[in-house]
């Protein structure tokens, strides 16, 4: 039997780490430093003016991050990865190096609150316009696209409802306009769905969730899917045009396949700072190894509690892909056969007053704004996560008045449903 390369699992333990050449040290050592010596001014020239990789400074670049980096671009499939501070730091970086001022992308609108609020108005401070359409309906981007429409944004798994997206149908109307799509995984992570194998050519993540999965460390990844042409349209000037600070070069044309992600390093990461401490991304790889075991398990399961919860007298409505009958399930079905995540939504019979009971009556659950820890969590994202929204946004992001958000944790699933069993009778 052939086999193309190490599996998924093999990758999530051993992709860029080697032990460490200094002291032998099998696991990533923590480099807690803030900067590297050169050998000589030659060598400093030249890590300087991009002739040559190396670290310079932890802002820019350190060797904790770098294995952190190239697992999960193994994980991905991508070509390259950069690693920071958070999520939203993450999108902060792909998109300053795609847009200018006055150019729009379109998002869909079934998105993480946090990322409606950072698209919708922090953004607007650089002058960069979001537009909003339908993930279920791939035609609905094509309508919002103009001359200064820079890029397509989806989640693959929309927080929190937990909607599989047709993302190779996104993918096509991206490549019909020449634009590149950008996808957040976050929510299913690689173990699930990979989105550049379905037409993305950029990923990116909040790893405070599945990914590091422990609930303890915030960091962000983009990961460079190496398909897209930034020369083609000249729309991309920041990685087709010479860059004055590294002697004339052009990124795209000197990095090729990975030049997005060197640009959003050299650029963006530099200027910006949003660097991830050397302890987080050690934290977050320790996680990374356990990935492929921690998503089955949570996927698991939640399938077992949201088939519970459908039956409960008091629940109205559970939204979990996994279930049969649910609109989504087809396309979870092709997206993610291993599983539909561990994140959904479902309402209480007697609405906002009972969600908030409920939420109070759970006693293993922990009441809290994350996703993706080891732990059972909950929330009522009306209340909370989407509550700078208004009311037809939060309707519209599947975070109505009703909706209880759970994500799912690795405990005993026998607790996890003894836990929502005590707590519904007390509703
Ligand atoms: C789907 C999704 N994307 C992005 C983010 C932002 O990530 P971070 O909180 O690490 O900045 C979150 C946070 O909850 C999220 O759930």
């Amino acid at each position: 039997m052939t086999k193309a390369g190490p599996g998924f699992s093999t990758l999530a333990i051993h992709a860029g780490a080697q032990p460490d050449p200094t002291t032998g040290a099998r696991a990533t050592p923590i480099y807690q430093t803030t900067s590297f010596v050169f050998n000589d001014a030659d060598h400093a020239a030249a890590l300087f003016g991009l002739q040559q990789f190396g670290n310079i400074y932890t802002r820019i670049m350190n060797p904790t991050q770098a294995v952190l980096e190239e697992r999960i671009a193994a994980l991905e499939g991508g070509t390259a990865a950069l690693a920071v501070a958070s999520g939203h730091a993450a999108q902060l970086l792909v998109f300053h190096t795609i847009m200018r001022p006055g150019d729009n992308f379109v998002a869909a609108r079934q998105l993480y609150g946090g990322s409606v609020n950072q698209f919708g108005q922090a953004f607007q401070s650089f002058d960069w316009q979001v537009r909003w359409a339908d993930c279920a309906d791939p035609e609905s981007f094509a309508k919002e696209i103009d001359g200064r429409t820079k890029a397509i944004f989806i989640e693959s798994l929309a927080n929190p409802g937990g909607i599989f997206v047709d993302i190779a149908a996104v993918a096509e109307v991206a490549r019909r306009h020449g634009l590149p799509l950008i996808v957040d995984n976050t929510m299913a992570t690689p173990y699930l769905v990979r989105p550049l194998e379905h037409g993305a050519d950029i990923v990116v993540h909040s790893l405070t969730k599945f990914i590091g999965g422990h609930g303890n460390s915030m960091g962000g990844i983009l990961v460079d899917g190496g398909t897209f042409d930034w020369s083609r349209s000249g729309k991309y000037p920041l990685l087709s045009k010479p860059r004055p600070e590294y002697g004339g070069i052009v990124l795209h044309q000197a990095f090729g396949n990975f030049a997005f992600a060197v640009a959003a390093r050299v650029l963006g990461l530099r200027d910006f700072g949003p660097a991830i401490s050397p302890m987080n991304a050690f934290l977050i790889q320790t996680g990374v190894e356990t990935l492929p075991l921690r998503m089955q398990r949570h996927c698991d399961n939640a399938h077992a509690v949201a088939k519970w919860l459908a039956a409960q007298e008091k629940v109205s409505w559970v939204r979990y892909a996994g279930l049969d009958g649910d609109p989504n399930h087809a396309l979870q079905q092709r997206y993610s056969p291993k599983g539909a995540g561990a994140v959904f939504t479902f309402g209480l019979k007697d609405g906002y007053e009972a969600g908030k009971r409920f939420v109070e009556a759970l006693e293993m659950f922990s009441h809290l704004a994350n996703i993706g820890d080891t732990r059972s969590l909950v929330i009522h994202p009306a209340s909370t996560t989407h509550r700078q929204l208004t009311l037809e946004q939060q309707v519209s992001a599947g975070a109505g008045p009703d909706v209880v958000r759970l994500s799912i944790g690795i405990e005993d699933v026998e607790d996890i449903i003894a836990d929502l069993d005590q707590a519904l009778a007390k509703v």
